[in-house]
Order: structure tokens, then C-alpha cells, then sequence
């Protein structure tokens, strides 16, 4: 958070431009910003001469009313009438430009929901940051699984609305290596302003190097590390606190092992199967006193990742006393794993 103020504080405008549409749209805006500041001075300052020059000087003076002029008519009417249509047509361009992938660009599918973004890549490794290659065109497939959220990262000057129920496209090609930060920008609830992650913006070989990584980033760590990752990444800490404070959703605390009440009465203890269910149909049982916000992941998390939650789960519960895993259980269905499959908790 302050390094997005310290970054802001850089400059009165937008930040530095870092992407090949950039300069267009800045163009545009400074054009119609400085064109603006010369009327508003003109305008303003011949209106204080006028006032000045043509004062009532004595009581005798007898205005004399305008009478028509075809020469100022016209005068008023046709340059702002060009400068107009100067800017729709340079707009329009910009504007047909942002919808425009250009072809063979590479594709990101982008989720939003309340209030986390999930982004998935070609080969179905997803992630809550998003990453490209830098100098190449990459086209976003936008959908969101609640409420309109918007796509926005000032520094490639891109932003769109994500719209549940349908799919916006966009496009950008970075310009330059680095971390930007990706924000929400249409008020979507309680969280909005927390609803920000970041684009990495990075090589070709680090890039492929990453999704290499991202394909099954969880095989390196330990089942609570796992968790930890996916509880800071996923968006959970936004509603659960782990150490007993109240937020938007319950508290992870001494979750695993209690008795959960919801809001039609029922009680289920939370098992290994409880988590998996409330985090993929987090709609179907709903926790007493609190309201049906929390977002389905649904075909957005891999097992392996909801094993580590429940590993997490585990490690602060007083009210397990079992064994944690330490090792990540054989997944068999381990290549053609596609996120939302049954759940394969592998015995101990
Ligand atoms: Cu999502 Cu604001």
C-alpha cells in the first residue's frame, strides 16, 4: 500500500508509460488538456478586458445592443466543430485499437469475483498474479463470477470492465521489465479497495521458466507452505484472518475439527471434505451470522492447493490433534490434472 502512494506521489498525472498503446492515449490527453488550459485563458482573459474596456464610464453612456455577424457566426462554430471531430476521430482510432488484439497475440484468461483475480494461461497453469513476456502482444479474455468488476493498470493505460455472464476483451504489450500494480476499478463491495494484485512483467525465458514453475509450483513445498501461499495469493487473507480476528468471512482459527453452524440451522464438523466444499460451493452451506460473499473457485484452484489449505487449516486448530502432512500426497491423476476434478486426498 505505500508503495503505491510513494508511486503516486511521483507525479500529478498518470505514471510513466509502459506500453506500446501508451503513448497514443497520452497524446489524446494531453492534447485535449493543453487545448482546454489555451481556451480557458483566452476566453477568461478577453472576458476581464471587455469588462474593462467596455465599462459604463458615465451615467449618460447608452449601451449599444450586438447586431447579427455572419463572420462570428461562423467563427464560433466551425473551429471548435473541427477540434471536435479531430478528437472523435483520434479517440475512435485509440479507441478501435484497445479492442483489437493483433493477431497471434498470447491469450490470458482473466476471473474476477469478490474480490480476488484469478488469471489462467495456455496451458491451464493459473495464478493470482498476472505474468507476461515483455514485448509481446498479450490478449485478455475477461469474465468476472459475481458482480462488474474493472481491469485497470495505469501504467499500460489499459482498463475494462469485467462483466459476470459475459466475456470484454482487451489487449496491451509491455514495454519494459517490471512489477505494475493491477487494480479494480469499479466499486464492487466491501473490499473493492483491497481488490489489487500485479502484472510481472518479465523476459521470455523467465516467463516460460515461470509457467514451467506455475504448472506444479506446489511439488517443491511442504502442504502448509502450500496453504499459506495459496491463503496469501487467492485473495483469502482479504476476509480470513488466521489469528481469531472477525472480517467479512470467519476466521480460519480453530476452524478445522469445530462444529459449524449455518444459516438454515444445520451443523456439519469441518473435515477435510468440509473445507473442499466450502471452497468450491462456498454457497451451499452458509455460515451463521455471516452473508453468502464468499466466491466459488471452482475450476480456478488445483487439489493439490486445497490440500494445502486443509494442511493449514490443520496447523492452527487446537481442535485437531492429528498428524500434518509434510509431504504433498501422489496425485494420480497427477497430468491430466484439471483443477476442478474429484478430490483426490490421498490416505495417510
Ligand atoms: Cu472488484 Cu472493485
Amino acid at each position: 500500500m505505500l508503495a503505491i502512494l510513494a508511486q503516486a506521489e511521483k507525479t500529478l498525472f498518470l505514471p510513466p508509460a509502459r506500453s506500446t498503446m501508451a503513448g497514443a492515449h497520452d497524446g489524446l490527453y494531453n492534447f485535449v488538456l493543453w487545448m482546454s488550459v489555451f481556451w480557458l485563458v483566452l476566453i477568461a482573459g478577453l472576458l476581464v478586458y471587455f469588462v474593462i474596456k467596455y465599462r459604463r464610464k458615465s451615467p449618460h453612456d447608452k449601451p449599444v445592443g450586438p447586431t447579427h455577424s455572419t463572420a462570428i457566426e461562423l467563427g464560433w462554430t466551425l473551429p471548435p466543430l473541427i477540434l471536435v471531430m479531430i478528437i472523435f476521430v483520434w479517440g475512435f482510432r485509440g479507441f478501435m485499437n484497445m479492442n483489437q488484439a493483433p493477431n497471434g497475440a498470447y491469450q490470458v484468461l482473466v476471473s474476477a469475483s469478490k474480490w480476488n483475480w484469478a488469471f489462467t494461461y495456455g496451458g491451464g497453469e493459473n495464478d493470482g498474479t498476472l505474468h507476461v513476456p515483455v514485448n509481446t502482444p498479450i490478449s485478455l479474455v475477461l469474465t468476472s463470477t459475481d458482480v462488474i468488476h474493472s481491469f485497470y493498470v495505469p501504467e499500460f493505460r489499459v482498463k475494462k470492465d469485467v462483466v459476470p455472464g459475459r466475456y470484454n476483451k482487451t489487449w496491451f504489450q509491455a514495454t519494459e521489465v517490471g512489477e505494475y500494480n493491477l487494480f479494480c476499478a469499479e466499486y464492487c463491495g466491501q473490499q473493492h479497495s483491497q481488490m489489487i494484485t500485479k502484472v510481472v512483467v518479465e523476459s521470455q525465458e523467465d516467463f516460460d521458466a515461470y509457467l514451467e514453475v506455475r504448472g506444479r509450483w506446489w511439488k517443491t513445498e511442504k502442504p502448509v507452505d502450500v496453504g499459506k501461499t495459496v491463503y496469501k495469493d487467492r485473495g483469502c487473507a482479504q476476509c480470513h484472518s488466521l489469528d481469531g480476528t472477525a472480517g467479512t468471512g470467519p476466521t480460519w482459527k480453530n476452524i478445522f475439527g469445530d462444529e459449524r453452524k449455518f444459516v438454515d440451522g444445520s451443523t456439519r464438523i469441518a473435515d477435510e471434505n468440509y473445507i473442499r466444499d466450502s471452497i468450491l460451493n462456498p454457497g451451499n452451506e452458509v455460515l451463521e451470522g455471516y452473508d453468502n460473499v464468499m466466491p466459488t473457485f471452482q475450476g480456478q484452484i488445483k487439489d493439490p492447493e486445497i490440500t494445502g489449505v486443509i494442511e493449514l487449516l490443520k496447523s492452527i486448530s487446537t481442535k485437531y490433534d492429528g498428524k500434518i502432512l509434510g509431504e504433498m500426497p501422489a496425485d494420480p491423476g497427477d497430468e491430466a490434472d484439471g483443477g476442478s476434478g474429484d478430490g483426490t486426498q490421498a490416505q495417510e
